[in-house]
């Protein structure tokens, strides 16, 4: 069966991955198409989101993501964030996914998505103040705290809740209807911890975490660091999922502009964040599991200089696509 895949390459090292990503497309036979975002829709047509680009992404199996921004637009009235922002928002994708795996440790991090801080009310008032605001519904602590608890069943049954409910009134509220949910699941192991000692830990001993679950920028943070022990940005790939199709699948790290141009970005963020869209976005997971195994080879042959090696992005992108075994179905 033909899928259509959106890809948004949007900006940076964002199209440089994007190209690998589409080629493993092309090879597994899956329909895709391309459209503009983040600041490259700025720069066509004065907006980070466009309406071709939004009904495209409602009507796809899936939507791949490269990354979006840069300093060309840092001081624009309309940044290419914010076409991410309600991207996830109009699809209601609120569960982020973002693993991070290396030698002896394999944590996943369950970051809600589409509420939080990131989505209260913010703005700049006439004395001078300006504000985010923190809010959430017990509903949308209810699903994303059921999706910790289930993907913690598909692994070591180990869940642990991150807030600072010593201090805010919503990480209170977080961590109540967290332990309300985790009698549904008397099999899972729920723990609490306040995300300024969860960092350290994470940082420290890593391999003591199996799911992690907390607030949007709690989760942005934290995922960045969990990257920073499991071999850095250039590996870390995520998925966000809804109640339904479709899925959005993205890197953790953005359009990197210290390197973009240089041919030399890790595509490797990218290519796992397609294993992931692969397994949970098409329901392909013999497709999912011979992309894994051609990125494990060419990891060992064609070292990106994020670790060391000399290989380019295409480079690596040769090593996977020489490396790929195409399921005969
Ligand atoms: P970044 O993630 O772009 O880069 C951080 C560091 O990691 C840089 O040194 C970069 O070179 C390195 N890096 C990132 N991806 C890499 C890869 N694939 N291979 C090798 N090295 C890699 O973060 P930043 O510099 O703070 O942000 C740059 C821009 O990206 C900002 O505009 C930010 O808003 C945006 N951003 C976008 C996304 C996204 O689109 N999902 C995510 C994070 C940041
Ligand atoms: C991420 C990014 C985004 C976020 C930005 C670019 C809006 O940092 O996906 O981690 O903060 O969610
Ligand atoms: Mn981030």
């Amino acid at each position: 069966m033909a899928h259509r895949v959106v890809c948004l390459p949007g900006d940076g090292v964002g199209p440089e991955v994007m190209s690998e990503a589409v080629r493993v497309l092309m090879a597994f036979g899956i329909g895709f198409q391309e459209e503009p975002f983040g600041g490259a829709a700025i720069d066509q047509y004065g907006r980070p989101l466009p309406d071709v680009t939004l009904t495209a992404c409602r009507h796809a199996d899936a939507v791949l993501v490269g990354a979006v921004g840069g300093p060309r637009w840092y001081d624009a009235r309309v940044r290419p964030e914010q076409a991410l922002i309600r991207l996830r928002k109009e699809l209601d994708v609120f569960a982020n996914l973002r693993p991070a795996v290396a030698d002896g440790i394999d944590l996943l991090i369950v970051r809600e998505l589409v509420g939080g801080l990131y989505y209260g009310g913010s703005g700049r008032l006439d004395d001078g103040r300006v504000f985010d605001t923190c809010v959430y519904t017990r509903p949308e602590i209810e699903r994303i705290a059921h999706r910790g608890f289930e993907l913690a069943r598909t692994r070591r049954h180990r869940l642990i809740s991150v807030d600072k409910a010593n201090v805010l009134e919503t990480s209170r509220l977080w961590r109540e209807v967290v332990t309300e949910i985790g009698r549904d699941y008397p099999d899972v192991e729920l723990t609490h911890g306040l995300v300024d000692s969860v960092a350290m830990s994470i940082v420290m001993h890593p391999q003591e975490f199996d799911v992690l679950v907390m607030e949007n920028t709690f989760g942005d943070i934290l995922s960045d660091v969990a990257a920073g022990v499991t071999g850095g940005l250039g590996f870390a790939a995520s998925a966000s999922l809804g109640a339904s199709r479709p899925g959005i699948f993205e890197p953790v790290h953005g359009s990197a502009p210290d390197i973009a141009g240089t041919g030399t970005a890790n595509p490797t963020a990218m290519l796992r964040s397609l294993v992931l869209c692969l397994e949970y976005g098409l329901d392909e997971p013999e497709q999912a599991r011979a992309l894994e195994a051609a990125i494990a080879v060419a990891l060992e042959r064609a070292p990106t200089a994020d670790v060391g090696g000399t290989a380019t992005t295409r480079e690596f992108g040769d090593a996977v696509l020489a490396a790929l075994e195409v399921p005969v179905r």
